[in-house]
């Protein structure tokens, strides 16, 4: 099978990580995965169940019910799949956010996840982003980006988008959300939300979306082909 290239990128929610993955993967005709979207769709499918994001054994029983499919539309835009339903759109509130955070903490989930999102690497060039893409999903990944900011750049950048969306909330709501999820991310057992002894800090805090592209290039250049 021919070499496929990956770039991984990590980093905390509002980081500006998946703004910047999908202009990249359109310049270089990779496929872009946002890891998050299967975490969110696997929080969202246990919530129509009722199922808590904490309950592990309701966890176990019903994740084999569920069937995850990643769709690409003519942009290149990925869309989520629930069990033939698109669910795209309804994954992104804050309340699947926090519960994303919380599933992902379990193994059984973990696992599951973790060949999926190797086998898309293995069949396509991809950027794929998460919080341990480069630790775990891709160790060996031709380049490995850590992408920060601070948590009040991060909560302004989500606080926009979600009024953009027209969903009701307040910056303090989702500064203390960036926060909660933080800490939950980076404290978590297995895979937690880490820089890889070898991925590049990039940190976006005063950067505009041309300028964190532009880093990225730069660390880019030499390990893939362009
Ligand atoms: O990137 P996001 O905000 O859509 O991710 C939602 C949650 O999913 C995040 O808080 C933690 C979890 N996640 C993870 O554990 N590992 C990943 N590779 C991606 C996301």
């Amino acid at each position: 099978m021919a070499k496929t290239y990956s770039i991984a990128i990590d980093g905390p929610a509002g980081a500006g990580k998946s703004t910047m993955a999908k202009r990249l993967a359109k310049e270089l005709g990779y496929q872009y995965v946002d890891t998050g979207a299967i975490y969110r769709t696997v929080a969202y499918f246990l919530d129509l169940w009722g199922v808590s994001p904490k309950d592990i054994d309701g966890i176990t029983r019903y994740i084999d019910e569920l069937t995850i499919g990643i769709e690409y539309d003519a942009d290149g835009l990925q869309h989520m799949i629930m069990n033939g339903m698109d669910v795209t759109d309804d994954i992104r509130t804050q309340d699947i956010s926090q519960k994303a955070s919380l599933v992902s903490a379990h193994k059984v989930v973990r696992d599951v996840l973790l060949d999926m999102q190797r086998q898309v690497a293995r069949e396509h060039n991809v950027i794929m982003d998460g919080r341990d893409i480069g630790t775990v999903v891709l160790p060996n990944a031709d380049v490995k980006i850590f992408l920060s900011a601070s948590a009040e750049i991060r909560a302004k950048r989500r606080f926009d988008e979600l009024m953009a969306k027209g969903q009701t909330t307040t910056f303090e709501q989702v500064l203390k959300d960036v926060k909660q999820r933080d800490y939950q991310d980076t404290h978590r057992e297995i895979a937690p939300l880490k820089q890889a002894h070898d991925a590049v800090l990039v940190d976006s805090s005063n950067l505009d979306i041309d300028g964190v592209v532009a880093a990225i290039k730069a660390v880019a250049a030499g390990k893939i082909p362009v």
